[in-house]
């Protein structure tokens, strides 16, 4: 079978029972939650809470730290439904599995991704602690979740990619982090299949093509959400500098270990700089 043949059959289970869940409500926005940001999950008003495992054809979140969930309901005066914990290829999970959720929400209604993560910096600008709205991608994983048999009930095979990062959010997200007196800086991200780091000279490779953060999620979620025409805010939490940046080489223990730190330093300055932009976002 050519991926993504069933992908249409697949969508209407999702959605029928994802609709009986939200009981006639409506999702605006899809909201991402990545490592060591799942309690923004927090911050959501009058909860629905739907694990990932009940969800017809989707699959479940495998990682520590992420939850395997949907949170729906109010932040900033918008409908939001927040996957606490996402999917990733390095999971085992295809591009098309990553992919499934973002097409389902948008299905169910939301016209905006909002998407982040936990990245490494490659530029000095870019401190663990800071934050990276990103500007544009460059998807170094190998993958596409549209590649397969063409599935116009989802979207069209060929589109752009131009301006996939929106304008007018990218200038409302810095806009509402100088508010907040947030350190937060735009950048071309580099994403990856992973689990192994980088090697050094991979990220000098990527350092010179212009990308200043790299990490192993997004790409997919957002080149699916622009072949249905979502538009899409993503934001990097900087969790360390990428392999060869760093004081120590980067292995699971101290990653963490940094994921925790930075968390400390930075998770509620995450909760309050999500809950202002999604405020603050025009749809
Ligand atoms: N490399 C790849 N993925 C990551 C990193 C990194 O340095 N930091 C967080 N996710």
């Amino acid at each position: 079978m050519l991926q993504n043949e069933d992908l249409a059959q697949k969508l209407e289970a999702a959605i029928e029972y994802m609709r009986e869940c939200l009981g006639g409500q409506k999702p605006d926005i899809l909201l991402v939650l990545g490592s060591g940001l799942n309690h923004i999950a927090e911050a959501v008003n009058n909860p629905v809470l739907i694990p990932f495992n009940d969800v017809p054809h989707l699959c479940e979140s495998t990682v520590e730290g992420h939850v395997g969930r949907f949170v729906f309901g109010e932040i900033g005066g918008k409908n939001v439904l927040v996957m606490q914990g996402r999917l990733h290829g390095y999971e085992g999970y295809t591009a098309q599995d990553v992919a499934f959720p973002v097409w389902f929400s948008h299905k169910l209604g939301a016209k905006a991704l909002f998407t982040t993560n936990a990245a490494g910096s490659m530029v000095e600008g870019l401190a663990p602690g800071d934050f990276c709205v990103i500007s544009d991608h460059i998807n170094f994983t190998g993958r596409n979740p549209v590649a397969g048999a063409k599935v116009p009930e989802v979207g069209p095979r060929f589109f752009s990619m131009e301006d996939a990062y929106d304008a007018h959010f990218r200038a409302t997200a810095l806009s509402v982090a100088a508010d907040l007196g947030i350190h937060a800086q735009e950048g071309v991200y580099l994403g990856l299949l992973g689990p192994s780091f980088e090697t050094p000279a991979e990220i000098r490779a990527f350092a010179s093509w212009g990308a200043a953060t790299v990490a192993m999620s997004v790409c997919e979620e957002v080149i699916a959400a622009r072949q249905v025409g979502m538009r899409v805010l993503g934001m990097s939490l900087i969790s360390n500098y990428a392999a060869g940046l760093g004081p120590e080489s980067l292995n699971e223990t101290n990653f963490e270990q940094e994921l925790a730190r930075v968390f400390t330093i930075a998770g509620e300055k995450a909760t309050l700089l999500v809950k202002g932009i999604i405020a603050s976002m025009e749809l």
